[in-house]
């Protein structure tokens, strides 16, 4: 018997443990298409495409998320909750917002600070503050290190808005040092922590809130395989 959810029906398939989250379903088909073998497919509902495979003989699967926290929180819930996912890896795209990064550039978001009220259902007495797994963050950092990657490592904005009505939004932000904006990891992260287990967000950089740059998608494509080279040695 399969295992269901609303959102997630897997036939038989096992979810692996360690799953990399992209918030394009057509990006994880490719993920799947290109660096998986023995690839199953284990998600179709609303064309949220999920598979699981193998990596250097490793179980991984990767999966879409959707845009926005309400869409990741709803399906980085039932991984962790219902399918007993233990090692979540978003890889996604962010907006910088700081003169010294470059398009392109790769972040470890150490931290994910959120205009969203995702954390009010936990009813805490202050303020949380949504953190990427060190164990994550910290394996990450070392296959950057051994392949001479450049990371940036620390605070981004996950927003729940895209085209904010508010102009001086954004800059705030980026006066407490914010490296870019997303609009997913605070969600994972809360998710992740209330269950415990591990989650890390891994943004590549897509356009830039300053120098109003963008990238073509060739050169997004490249970028992308630097992030995903990382990403897969994280399967355990
Ligand atoms: N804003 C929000 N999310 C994003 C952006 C952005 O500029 N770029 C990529 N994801």
């Amino acid at each position: 018997m399969g295992k269901y959810t609303p959102h997630i029906k897997s036939e038989n398939i096992k979810i692996a443990e360690t799953i990399l989250l992209p918030g394009d379903p057509l990006r994880a088909k490719y993920i799947a298409d290109n660096y998986l073998e023995d690839v199953v497919q284990f998600n179709a509902v609303r064309n949220m495409l999920g598979y699981t495979g193998t990596y250097k003989g490793k179980e991984i699967s990767v999966m879409g998320t959707g845009m926005g926290m309400p869409s990741i929180g709803i399906y980085s819930w039932e991984l962790i909750n219902v399918f007993g996912v233990k090692n979540l890896i978003r890889v996604g795209s962010c907006g910088a917002m700081q003169k010294h990064l470059n398009l392109y550039d790769i972040i470890f978001a150490m931290g994910a600070s959120t205009n969203s009220n995702y954390a009010s259902q936990y009813n805490l007495p202050g303020t949380f503050a949504p953190i990427g797994s060190w164990k994550l963050l910290d394996k990450a950092k070392k296959v950057a290190d051994e392949r001479n990657i450049e990371v940036h490592v620390g605070n981004i904005l996950s927003s729940d808005i895209f085209y904010n009505d508010d102009s001086e939004a954004a800059s705030k932000w980026m006066k407490m040092g914010i490296l870019g904006v997303e609009m997913e990891a605070a969600a994972l992260y809360m998710n992740a922590a209330r269950a415990g287990v591990n989650a890390l967000c891994i943004l590549t950089v897509s356009d830039h809130l300053l120098t109003k740059e963008e990238t073509t998608p060739e050169e997004r494509q490249t970028a992308f395989t630097k992030m995903m080279e990382i990403a897969l040695e994280l399967a355990e």
